[in-house]
């Protein structure tokens, strides 16, 4: 009980689908992929974080490898705790224990449930938090834009994560109306998968899906800054054979037409329920695209094109909404109504 407990020790996460990330002392600490590897043995952790992506779709029977967040609820209530402690320790890797003054902001997603909060908030606990708060996704997402989402004027976040695409309408300190659905970034690669499958006849997994999008996924068929053919490696599905095709991304911007066409709904869905006032304020300030799906290629063309309204890309969007939690665990007096307690 030194001078040290004089100084209260703050994170903020964002425990996303797809992503963790942890900010600590302003510095972003922790940036890995949302996963755990379980010895199926003794269910104890073996990896976590990008170390445990890399054995991802190639273990063996002693090992299984989950991602507790899956679909924007948590699937997997011990995985996703044993994944928070071990992303947590990530920032002592000298096992220096926090302090008992810890204060811990997280972002949540917005879909999960009364249950699920209360096992969010309790690991929080056994990570040693003094104060606990929980945000949702997209008013995080918001601040981290830079939004100033305690004026009285409406400001609409799309935020398309690994599991879930959550739009929301934004003012005065609340969100005024939701859509969230469960069309994000794993279905597009999901999406990618099937039609490798179909049209070049080639069995490939999630992973080599990522890179296919990551490469030369686009929203739209004919981009203006087109991208360059993208070899793919995989299984060949008649002879068995690991063979390799060339894609380009006029196919996978054929491919994604589906999935996007419902974002695209989603969109107008939630600009139809928008109160006439804040829709006002909308047609003079845009969409804002937020979270890892943001950044495919002619997405924020196309949704402009859907909506005629001007659409914004957040800066380094992958890091909106830790950015904003980040803000909010700075200044949580003035937060206070936003925040989850
Ligand atoms: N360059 C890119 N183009 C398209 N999608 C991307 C790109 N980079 C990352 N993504 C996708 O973004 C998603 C992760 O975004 P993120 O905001 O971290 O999600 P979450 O908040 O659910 O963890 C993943 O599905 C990933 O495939
Ligand atoms: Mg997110």
């Amino acid at each position: 009980m030194g001078l040290f407990n004089f100084f209260t020790q703050e994170i903020a996460i964002d425990l996303g689908t797809a992503n963790t990330l942890i900010i600590y002392d302003n510095k972003v600490v922790v940036d890995e992929p949302s996963i755990v590897a379980i010895d199926r043995r003794t269910d104890k952790v073996i990896a976590v974080g990008s170390q445990a992506m890399q054995m991802h779709e190639k273990t063996h029977d002693n090992i299984k490898t989950i991602r507790p967040l899956k679909d924007g609820v948590i699937a997997d209530f011990q995985a996703a705790e044993a994944m928070i402690r071990a992303m947590i320790k990530m920032i002592n890797p000298k096992g220096r224990l926090f302090k008992p003054s810890l204060a811990m902001v997280i972002c949540i997603p917005s879909g999960i449930t009364e249950v699920e909060k209360r096992a969010v908030y309790d690991s929080a606990e056994q990570a040693g938090a003094r104060e606990r708060y929980l945000i949702h996704e997209p008013m995080a997402a918001a601040i981290g834009i830079g939004i100033n989402v305690q004026e009285p004027m409406g400001n609409m976040v799309i935020d398309i994560g690994g599991g879930t695409t959550e739009i929301a309408v934004i003012a005065l300190s609340g969100i005024v109306c939701n859509q969230s659905i469960r069309i994000a970034g794993d279905e597009f690669n999901f999406d990618i998968v099937n039609y490798i499958r179909r049209q070049h006849n080639m069995l490939v997994g999630e992973r080599t899906a990522e890179q296919i999008k990551i490469h030369v996924g686009s929203a739209l068929t004919e981009l203006d800054d087109p991208v360059e053919d993208f070899p793919v490696n995989g299984r060949d599905l008649m002879t068995g054979i690991p063979k390799q095709i060339i894609v380009n991304y006029s196919e996978i911007a054929h491919c994604l037409n589906k999935s996007i066409t419902k974002i695209e709904e989603a969109v107008l869905k939630a600009l139809e329920i928008t109160p006439p006032e804040l829709a006002a304020d909308i047609y003079k300030t845009g969409l804002y695209l937020t979270g890892g799906g943001a950044l495919l290629r002619g997405l924020d063309k196309r949704l402009s094109q859907k909506t005629k309204l001007p659409v914004h890309v957040a800066d380094d969007p992958l890091r909106a909404v830790v950015r904003g939690t980040g803000i909010v665990l700075k200044d949580r007096a003035k937060f206070l109504s936003i925040l989850i307690a």
